[in-house]
């Protein structure tokens, strides 16, 4: 029998704009409105420019990710990781569709950005993320991290988050060979490697990504580029002395160190592990 006649059935959508904090509308309807605090002071490139300098001066640093946090004492959760020494903290924004689960978006990151006084990257697992740049940039986001396999024109849309304010960082899934992420290098402060697929915390790491974080280091040697290496998935003790001897310099870990009962000894720990392998 048939499918019945449904709406929509066998077309493809139409684009599904996000929130516009800054201009304070939705993209061609102004009936929901959602009122967003916007953060512009001081400069998501300013608070990046601390995150660069810890770096230089003590190497490679872990981002703890919020995804399995107490979300009912959020504020809390921010202070706990920021008294245990986090240098910036990571959010996982996931839409249900370019991931299959779905966490927080706009409002969280936000309330995030309210508690927090370190940079925060915000991770968009989200179909046409390019649609929303603008919104998260202005609900606080120091680093914005796209997914290349989710973005029709990554040059532009990485410049236009460079225009923003905050640092670009361009994510590849397990997948995705370096090649396809070479012809935009020139346009990334960042590269977010990633070590696990999108979409849960708490997988095991794919070491694929070791050969992908030393190829990258190579190539940001030979064309004399300055982007950041970041790695994200599956790191804990085990791992983490291995990708930062591959090069990663942004260390995310959610399990790690939220599933530790002690988040100062966790990081410290991952960070020793880390500096000592460099
Ligand atoms: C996975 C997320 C990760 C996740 C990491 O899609 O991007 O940031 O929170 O969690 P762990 O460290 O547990 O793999
Ligand atoms: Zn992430």
């Amino acid at each position: 029998m048939g499918r019945p006649d449904l709406p929509g059935v066998g077309t493809s959508p139409p684009p599904r704009p996000c929130y516009n904090a800054g201009h304070g509308s939705w993209h061609g309807s102004q009936r929901h409105k959602l009122l967003l605090r916007t953060h512009v002071n001081p400069p998501a490139g300013q608070a990046f420019d601390q995150l660069a300098a810890t770096l230089d001066a003590r190497g490679p640093v872990v981002l703890p990710a919020l995804l399995l946090c107490d979300f009912g004492h959020l504020a809390r959760e921010v202070e706990r990781l920021e008294s245990a020494g986090a240098a910036a903290l990571h959010l996982d924004v996931m839409d249900g569709r370019f991931v299959p689960q779905l966490t927080y978006g706009l409002v969280v990151v936000e309330a995030v950005r309210r508690a927090a006084k370190r940079p925060l990257e915000v991770h968009l697992m989200v179909e046409q993320p390019e649609t929303c740049v603008e919104a998260y940039a202005q609900a606080g986001a120091d680093i914005l991290t796209v997914h290349l396999e989710g973005l029709t024109d990554p040059r532009q849309t990485l410049k236009t988050i460079a225009s923003l304010g905050p640092r670009a960082h361009l994510a590849i899934s397990p997948g995705t060979p370096i090649d396809r992420i070479e012809p935009y290098l020139d346009v990334c402060d960042g590269v977010l490697v990633m070590s696990v697929e999108p979409g849960f915390g708490g997988q095991a790491f794919n070491p694929v990504a070791l050969a992908k974080l030393s190829q990258l280091a190579a190539l940001r040697s030979q064309r004399g580029d300055s982007f950041r290496l970041g790695v994200d998935g599956g790191i804990s003790t085990e791992t983490i002395g291995a990708v930062a001897a591959a090069g990663a310099e942004l260390i995310v870990a959610g399990s790690a160190v939220i599933r530790s009962h002690d988040y100062a000894k966790a990081i410290t720990e991952l960070e020793q592990l880390a500096r000592s392998a460099v």
